[in-house]
């Protein structure tokens, strides 16, 4: 079975040059470019990055990539993230992984970011994937109840639900919070949905990634594609 997360990694690949200083994303698609890159770097590559989470931290040290923080290099070239859905516009809804909050910190202090993923990530509403939302633990019940009264002064509704681990645990970001699953369907506004959900105290970051991307690039049966 051909890997079209993989082949939407390599393409990204050709973004990076010598010098960069570049954000490195989570999950199984930014797993994939950060074992490519390695290759690269093994081969000579000059390259600094920050990771978007203590999993491809761990990924990139294992490799032998090197790393930054945002606090040594608060300016950064290029991200390169994957993404669970990529709208209209390259809107996108960010999160599954649970690294959505240092993903947003690292995708804003880069210049250009890069989406990889496999072609069937891309929508023409976001919204299926339910919208990770990144809260504080204190006061989650209340704070939930806002996102719904929020979410149903725009027509939105559905099952936000704390997010659990496979063991039945709370699940905990590295930033330690937890996160809402908001399953409200379509979303066909998604700039008011995330204007309402920043202005609501608990919530501390959502996964409505909007106007970050530079351009995506996507990888399925009928080749590699991309969008900007
Ligand atoms: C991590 O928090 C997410 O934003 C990921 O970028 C997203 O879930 C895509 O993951 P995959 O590359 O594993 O599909």
């Amino acid at each position: 079975m051909v890997d079209y997360k993989r082949e939407a990694a390599q393409a990204a690949l050709s973004w990076v040059k010598p010098g960069m200083k570049l954000g490195l994303g989570t999950g199984t698609t930014a797993d994939a470019f950060v074992r490519l890159l390695a290759e690269r770097v093994r081969g000579g590559l000059d390259v600094i990055c920050v990771a978007t989470s203590e999993r491809t931290a761990e990924l990139a040290r294992a490799e032998g990539v090197k790393l930054t923080t945002l606090d040594e290099h608060p300016e950064l070239d290029l991200t390169c993230d994957g993404a669970d859905e990529i709208g209209p516009s390259l809107g996108l809804i960010k999160g599954g992984g649970g690294a959505l909050l240092r993903e947003k910190i690292v995708a804003s202090a880069s210049h250009e970011m890069l989406v990889m993923a496999a072609a069937e990530k891309r929508v023409e509403t976001l919204g299926a994937f339910p919208l990770p939302i990144e809260v504080v633990p204190f006061g989650v019940a209340a704070t939930r109840l806002h996102i719904e009264g929020a979410a149903s002064a725009l027509g939105l509704s559905g099952p936000v639900t704390l997010r659990r681990t496979a063991a039945g645990d709370v699940y905990r970001t590295d930033g330690a919070h937890h996160i809402l699953d908001a399953a409200f369907g379509q979303i066909p506004d998604p700039e008011r949905l995330a204007s309402a959900l920043d202005a609501i105290p608990g919530v501390v970051e959502h996964g409505l990634f909007i106007g970050l991307a530079t351009a995506a690039v996507v990888a399925g049966p009928s080749g590699v594609e991309w969008i900007t």
